[in-house]
């Protein structure tokens, strides 16, 4: 396909996108693209699960057959965010997880936050060691159709040196232009259109520091980093996969499998 094509297509997804959101609540989720809640999770379940993810790493007999793991060096073969692994499906590892989700306490509430249904795709749990050299610039996951992601932290993560989820509010929904020129220029680069570093807003970025057991809701069309200042301490947290119900149904989630 042309890349004027492309660029129609992704101004009528920005155009869809805005009527998207007309219909979330008002709500702060909806003006930043991003929530934050304390405390979603006890300390002794972090633990156990931070303490089960370094079993499964140190030994990978113990990984359950329908998990897999990703090494982000090796996909990208050492170039972006080398020091960074994830247990996909890691729920499969652990039943008091598997509980967790079953109960839809998470679901409920960021269905409840967004005004719409959501599937979950997959639960991961993502371990990144320090790196201040190899991290993922500003990008978004996909461009709309928005996707949906939940984080739980693991580990405290008190400072930017810790390697917090770091966003520009608000470019969910009021970066379109600046999203499009990035889409554009990546385009004609061939570069990955999900890159959002050529053309930023003057808007600085919030950290989103936290404790073990905080949750982070958001909207994976935010412009976003892990925060390149990531020098101390290993981070471990549990990503959600969500997507709209309504575009569904969707294929079977492969994101870091082995092909
Ligand atoms: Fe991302």
């Amino acid at each position: 396909m042309s890349t004027v094509k492309k660029i129609i297509g992704a101004i009528y997804r920005e155009l869809k996108d805005t009527l998207f959101w007309m219909k979330v609540p008002n709500n702060s989720f909806k003006e930043k693209g991003v929530s934050f809640h304390s405390n979603f999770i006890d300390e002794d379940t972090c633990n156990e699960l931070k303490d089960l993810a370094e079993n499964i790493f140190l030994d990978k007999q113990e990984l359950n057959k329908d998990s897999w793991i990703n090494i982000r060096e090796r996909e990208t073969k050492g170039k972006v965010d080398t020091k960074v692994k994830a247990i996909f499906s890691f729920n499969k590892n652990s039943k008091k997880l598997d509980e967790f989700i079953e109960s839809r306490k998470l679901q409920n509430l960021f269905e409840k936050v967004l005004g719409y249904e959501l599937i979950l795709r997959n639960c991961c749990l993502q371990y990144d060691e320090p790196d201040t050299e190899t991290k993922r610039s500003f990008h978004t996951d996909n461009n709309p159709p928005p996707s949906f992601k939940a984080f739980i932290y693991l580990t405290d993560v008190d400072e930017t040196k810790n390697g917090p989820f770091s966003v520009i509010e608000g470019t969910h929904r009021k970066a379109r232009y600046l999203r499009l020129k990035n889409i554009y220029y990546n385009l004609t680069n061939n570069l990955p259109t999900s890159n959002m570093d050529k053309y930023v807003p003057s808007k600085l970025e919030t950290p989103f520091c936290g404790k073990k057991g905080d949750l982070i809701l958001s909207t994976q069309t935010l412009f976003h980093r892990g925060n390149p200042d990531h020098s101390e301490k290993t981070r471990y947290v549990l990503i959600f996969y969500f997507s709209l119900k309504k575009d569904g149904p969707y294929p079977e989630f492969k994101l870091g499998k082995a092909s």
